[in-house]
């Protein structure tokens, strides 16, 4: 496989970015971190997948984080209503049954982007500047898979894939060997690995259960006095509690936000090219990141794999940016 092109990766990097999610708390999070930083992030479209929640859920929830980010602006276009070929599994016991806990939700006021994601997908990469284009993805990488899938063309526009994805020191939070988003449609990952031809970088659990709330920290974000603020408290207060019972940790993990906090500072994280491959066979390694971090297979990397990340400074950057919204 040919290596791919080299990217940007210092701390002032600017991006042309979409973002794939499934909100969810943490995709919430992540979204609003996002939109707090304009002048850095140029984020031109949500797309919206099946994940945590239906997705109806998904998809409303994501125009609310543009609301609550004073971004109504932002188009939202819905995409995949399942996955690829596995029956169907969401996360609501961790993220509710309207797939945002902790926070009142509603109809937003700004109405879904005609069109479907994939469509918006292939349109807007096969009209970029090649190389141009970061899609960050925090759920079931279902819509690119698609994408790729009917118009292989469209990787020229993209400079590199973000996805918070994977589990392998950690071990996996939906299956003891399976991240949830890989394992929620393990052949769209695959596909998007094999397909995409392009840099990926992948935040697993490896990282992101480094990366814990706790008391102090939410009480931070709830003491900048706006409403933002307090929405991201209100939430993390309310999905934390499950998250530290279920894997006995003393926070909760933000996942989702480690792929923005990455995006506008990668040095807070470290992480080497490793070869990745997904299991996608039926049975008990279903949906498996199988990491090569040692280098046994001798096969070329196609990852970069982070596998830790500055705690404290993912705060103090979150809590920096949620300040700035209304
Ligand atoms: O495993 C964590 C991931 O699954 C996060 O993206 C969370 O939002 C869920 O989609
Ligand atoms: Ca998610």
């Amino acid at each position: 496989m040919p290596q791919p092109h080299p990217v940007d990766t210092a701390d002032t990097a600017t991006h042309t970015l979409v973002i794939d999610t499934d909100p969810g708390a943490d995709d919430v999070i992540a979204l609003l971190f996002a939109m707090a930083a304009p002048e850095r992030l140029k984020l031109q479209a949500l797309t919206t997948v099946a994940g945590n929640v239906q997705l109806a859920k998904t998809s409303r929830n994501a125009r609310l984080a543009c609301e609550w980010a004073g971004r109504p602006d932002i188009p939202v276009y819905a995409g995949a209503l399942r996955p690829l070929k596995r029956t169907p599994i969401y996360a609501a016991n961790i993220h509710g049954k309207e797939g945002l806990t902790g926070v009142d939700v509603y109809e937003p006021a700004a109405p879904l982007a005609e069109g479907h994601a994939v469509d918006y997908l292939v349109r807007m990469l096969r009209a970029a500047p090649e190389k141009s284009v970061t899609l960050a993805m925090l759920g079931p990488q279902t819509n690119l898979a698609l994408a790729l899938e009917q118009a292989p063309d469209i990787a020229r526009g993209l400079r590199e894939l973000v996805l918070m994805a994977g589990a392998h020191f950690n071990g996996g939070n939906i299956t003891p060997t399976a991240e949830f988003n890989v394992f929620a449609d393990p052949h769209a990952a695959e596909a998007v690995l094999l397909r995409s031809g392009v840099p990926i970088t992948m935040l697993p659990l490896d990282v992101t259960h480094k990366i814990l709330t706790s008391e102090a920290r939410i009480a931070r974000l709830r003491a900048l006095g706006n409403r933002a603020g307090a929405i991201v408290a209100d939430i993390l207060d309310a999905y934390a509690p499950q998250e530290m019972k279920h894997y006995d940790m003393p926070g909760g993990p933000v996942h989702d936000a480690t792929v923005t906090a990455y995006l506008l500072q990668p040095s807070l994280f470290k992480g080497k090219r490793i070869h990745v491959e997904i299991d996608s066979r039926e049975g008990m390694g279903f949906g498996q990141t199988v990491a090569d971090w040692y280098g046994s297979l001798r096969r070329p990397a196609n990852v970069n794999w982070i596998a830790d990340g500055d705690a404290q400074g993912f705060f103090d950057l979150l809590t920096a940016h949620i300040a700035r919204l209304p």
